[in-house]
This record gives structure tokens, sequence and C-alpha cells, in this order.
């Protein structure tokens, strides 16, 4: 690995879960033996190279999140929170600003951004996204699709066809040189931010080459009841399964 660069890790948790309809926001339910983003939490701290981990959680839960950091990871000096804002890439932006708030960031230094809702992510895709970072300044983790993708403007009739060889699924962690993720946000117009529904797309804007990093299909984003049921049913049938 890079010798002269340290490791900073951020965990999503800002989020509302809408689309999972549940008394809380999906990140602070329990799934198995602590709720979903402490799992996540736990998958990047297993790499001794993350320095620090700073969980950006909503702002509405935040004492709760603050409680069940306390419980479930306890006293790793690593672990930091802030308050998430109000989508992914505000969030995101809080968690860059506090990084570098409290750290001397250099020119070298990389984050890893992980959904948390990704709880089955795995020290080898943490481990791929690190080292991939040797050879880029953004990078992303990603599958190829399955199913053929078809494209209507109107939501009626076929428009595009893409090729399904060249189209990938978009995961989670993805990695940054935190200095060019943070040049690139404050060098976007007020029209290119609102059109920003990725961060990865922040550097795309910006001609920043992205590296693709090989996922697993099981890192799938905790987004629906059915995908809670999935995320329950993979705890309960694979056996020894190490979250
Ligand atoms: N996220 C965040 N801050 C926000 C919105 C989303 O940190 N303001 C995080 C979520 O907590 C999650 C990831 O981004 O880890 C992906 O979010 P997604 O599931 O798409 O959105 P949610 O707001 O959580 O859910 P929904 O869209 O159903 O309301």
């Amino acid at each position: 690995m890079h010798k002269n660069r340290d490791v900073y890790a951020v965990i999503l948790a800002g989020g509302s879960g809408t689309r999972m309809n549940s008394p809380m926001p999906k990140q602070f339910l329990t799934l198995g033996d602590a709720p979903v983003f402490v799992h996540s939490a736990r998958k990047l701290l297993g790499d001794s190279r993350v320095k620090q981990l700073w969980i950006g959680a909503n702002g509405d839960w935040y004492d709760l999140a603050r409680q069940q950091v306390g419980e479930y990871i306890g006293d790793d000096a690593r672990v930091k929170m802030c308050e998430g804002g109000a989508d992914r890439e505000g969030t995101l932006l809080n968690t860059l600003n506090a990084i570098c708030e409290n750290n001397d960031v250099g020119a070298e230094d990389i984050v890893l951004i992980h959904d948390s809702v990704r709880p089955f992510v795995t020290a080898r895709v943490i481990g791929d996204v690190i080292r991939e970072m040797d050879f880029c300044d953004a990078c992303n983790t990603v599958v190829p699709v399955n199913d053929t993708i078809v494209q209507s403007a109107d939501g009626k009739i076929i428009s595009g066809m893409p090729v399904r060889s060249e189209l990938f699924a978009g995961q989670s962690p993805q990695g940054f040189r935190v200095k060019t993720l943070l040049d690139a946000f404050k060098s976007l117009t007020p029209e290119e931010r609102k059109q920003l529904t990725e961060t990865t797309k922040v550097c795309f804007m910006k001609n920043i080459s992205i590296h693709i990093v090989k996922g697993e299909f099981f890192n799938f984003k905790i987004t629906t009841p059915y995908d809670w049921h999935v995320a329950q049913n993979i705890l309960n049938y694979i056996e020894g399964w190490s979250i």
C-alpha cells in the first residue's frame, strides 16, 4: 500500500428510509445482533488501515444513533459522529468537512464512503477499494447487471437498449482522494449540484477518471421491506456468516 497516506472511512446514516416504511430509519433497525449501520461500521473498522471512521447520522435520530454506537461499538477511539444532511451528498459533505476540521488531511489521503444500509460488505471488497486507490483518485464498487436493461423516456415505449456487457450497477464502498473530492464538490455550480444523484457523478462531471472494483451481489442496499426479508434470510441461512 501507498506509504504516505491516511485512510478515512465514512458511514452514511443520514437517510430517512421512507421506502422501507418502518417506525425508524432502517439503518437503526436491529438485524441479527446489532443495528444495520453497526454491521457496516464493524466491517470498515475490521480493516486496521482505517484511521478514523465518521458516522453521519440522521439529526432527528442522533441520540439513538449515539446510544447504539456506545452499546454496540464501544470505545473504539477511531469512531466519530456528526449530523447528516438533507440528502446523501449533504451527509457526505458534513462528514468530509468534519474529517478536514479534525485532521491535518494531506493531498494523498483517501476516504472510503459506505452506505450504512449495506451490512453485507466484505473485507475483500474493502481491501480491493483501498488497493485500487493506489492507481486512481476515485473508484466505485460495481456488479455486472444480469437482466437486460431497457431505456424508456416516457415509461411506455422502449427508447433505447444499452449493451448489457457494458452495464454495471453501482454499490459502495466508493473510494476518493479526500481533497480531490472536496475540490470537485466546491467547483459545482448550483445547477450541477441539483443534477447530482450519486457521489461518483461529481468526479464524472469534473472529468476525473473513476476506476471500478468488483463488488458482490449480496452487498445489496436494504431499501424496501422485501430487502429486509432477504437480509434476515441471509443471516438465518448462511451458516457461519461473519457479520
Ligand atoms: N443517506 C444519508 N443522508 C441522507 C440520505 C441518505 O446519509 N440525507 C444515506 C442512507 O442512510 C443510506 C444511503 O445514503 O445509507 C442510501 O440511501 P437510500 O436508501 O437511497 O435513502 P434513504 O433516505 O435511506 O431511504 P428512502 O430513499 O427510501 O427515503
